[in-house]
């Protein structure tokens, strides 16, 4: 899949309505990833369920969604931008997977981030922690998708889980490694108020941002090794410069997505980081990624 620059943005943030995502389109950045969907349209928790806070945010949306109906209709019509559009794909269960794959499959996208990691479903857990399931998922959803299929995993925090995970991803050798979802249930008060900022799971939530850059490049660092540079990883967590892709891309990833930043920032964010890095690139005597992809030193 080719790219026009390495930034796009994350599944989550700004994407669930065709509004959102033509904003996306217009925007420099050079691929467009829909809402994670579900068989059936979701309001999602109640509100409030995001928030910004000092170093990131922290949210617990709840997948709200319109149904994948619609993300295959808004395919067709997000293509006219010309750049690649990606459907991300959270069924409720293995069969909700599988029906929604086959309806991509006779779409136009041009590909599908399976997300194995939401950690946002009340008596739901995510199956990237039952490796069981993730290797069921897996088996059921890469033989039937005609499309390239990746997957966007968890926060893994133990190299045992890093090795069980790569050797479940290499039997079924995913597309394409998106890493990291947010660091699952977290807890933010504000002591002013003796509160929770967000309302859903007792205050219990996603957390993006600053805060998991350096577990996000442990993690796209350790698949990039356990899978041998063989399968592209996407670095997501905690890029707000062109300087915190730069480290996504040395520690051996491919592209880096956006969340927390596009948040904030808005869809400007995908040309400043681009710029940002090139500049970098630049200043380095760098002319192409390939240069310093995955060429992390030990101190
Ligand atoms: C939601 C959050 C996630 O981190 C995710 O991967 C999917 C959905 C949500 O709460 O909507």
């Amino acid at each position: 899949m080719a790219l026009r620059t390495c930034v796009f943005n994350a599944a989550g943030p700004k994407d669930v309505t065709l509004d959102e995502l033509e904003t996306i389109g217009k925007s420099r950045a050079s691929a467009i990833v829909m809402k994670s969907c579900t068989l059936e349209p979701r309001q999602g928790n109640e509100e409030p369920r995001y928030s910004d806070v000092e170093k990131g945010s922290i949210n617990s949306m709840g997948l709200p969604n319109l149904g994948y109906r619609e993300y295959v209709k808004f395919a067709d019509a997000l293509k006219k931008h010309g750049k690649p559009v990606i459907a991300s794909v959270s069924g409720l269960c293995t069969a909700d997977n599988v029906e929604i794959i086959k309806s991509f499959n006779d779409s136009p996208v041009d590909a599908i981030e399976l997300n194995l990691s939401c950690p946002n479903i009340k008596g739901k857990p995510q199956i990237g922690y039952d490796f069981a399931q993730m290797d069921e998922v897996l088996r059921e959803t890469t033989k039937m998708c005609k499309k390239p299929i990746g997957v966007k995993l968890p926060p893994y925090f133990d190299f045992v889980h890093f090795e069980e995970a790569a050797r479940i991803l290499k039997k079924h050798n995913p597309a394409f490694i998106t890493c990291i979802n947010s660091i699952g249930n977290a807890l933010v008060i504000d002591a002013d108020k003796e509160s929770t900022v967000i309302r859903p799971k007792g205050g219990f939530g996603g957390l993006g941002g600053a805060y998991i850059k350096p577990t996000a490049l442990a993690n796209a660092r350790k698949f990039y090794e356990l899978t041998g540079g063989k399968i592209p990883i996407v670095g997501v967590g905690g890029v707000f410069t062109g300087r915190d892709a730069f480290e996504f891309i040395l520690a051996g990833a491919t592209a880096v997505q956006i969340g927390t930043a596009f948040m904030q920032e808005g869809a400007g964010v995908f040309e400043r980081v681009a710029d940002e890095l090139m500049l970098l690139l630049k200043t380095k005597g760098y002319d192409s990624l390939d240069d310093f992809r995955g060429k992390l030193k030990t101190c």
